[in-house]
């Protein structure tokens, strides 16, 4: 309980608002089941097409395909849920998955809560205009599979691995993570 009031301390003082000030129980419900499920479709189209492309050709095959492809898959599914579907991350590997400014103090939020003990790392939602309605999400490190890409080289990732890596983004950011620790987030934008 003490963790739900300073996580609403915490969303009220960085991102300046109320997070669903103008937004009745049912919707705030609503939309963040909503929300929920376009993020969870998503997360299991990337990661069986992921698993697939490992299977395939193993690591090295799977990194050029996140590269060609998790984009297009977001986007197509962002046609297919007439949402704005986007991960995004503190420590980046794609720099087009750049966090705007409020996506980066929800990222901010997310990091500091998953510091805590007992964190609780819950999907928010923010009125962002008349029309649209913004869904965050945490991203974690669910399994050992993420860390064959973003662990610790030369233990949980191999370095010729990394190679590869370092030539498709040669600013890097998103490595050294632990299994459990947060990764990333989800941040979606639904039409009201
Ligand atoms: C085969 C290598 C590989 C594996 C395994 C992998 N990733 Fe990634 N990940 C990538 C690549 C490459 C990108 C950049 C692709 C993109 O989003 O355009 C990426 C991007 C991301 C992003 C988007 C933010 C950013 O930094 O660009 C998140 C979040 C993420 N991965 C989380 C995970 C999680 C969680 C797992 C485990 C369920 C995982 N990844 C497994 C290679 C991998």
């Amino acid at each position: 309980m003490r963790n739900y009031i300073l996580i609403a301390i915490l969303i009220t003082s960085i991102v300046g608002c109320s997070s669903d000030a103008t937004l009745t129980d049912e919707e705030v419900e609503k939309y963040t089941e909503q929300g929920k499920e376009i993020a969870q479709a998503s997360f299991k189209k990337l990661s069986s097409q992921l698993k697939s492309a490992m299977k395939a050709g193993g690591v090295q095959n799977a990194i050029g395909f996140c590269n060609a492809a998790a984009l297009p898959i977001t986007d197509s599914l962002s046609n297919e849920h007439n949402a704005i579907i986007k991960r995004t991350s503190l420590k980046l590997r794609n720099p087009q998955n750049f966090p705007d400014s409020l996506e980066a103090k929800m990222l901010d939020m997310y990091q500091i809560m998953s510091r805590m003990r007992n964190p609780v790392m819950v999907p928010k939602i923010l009125v962002k205009s008349e029309s649209e309605i913004q869904f965050y999400a945490p991203i974690m490190i669910a399994n050992e599979t993420c860390l064959k890409c973003h662990g610790v080289i030369g233990k949980t990732m191999k370095a010729d691995d990394y190679a590869i890596i370092k030539q498709y983004y040669p600013n890097d950011k998103a490595i050294d993570f632990k299994l459990g620790q947060f990764r990333g987030m989800w941040s979606i934008t639904l039409k009201r």
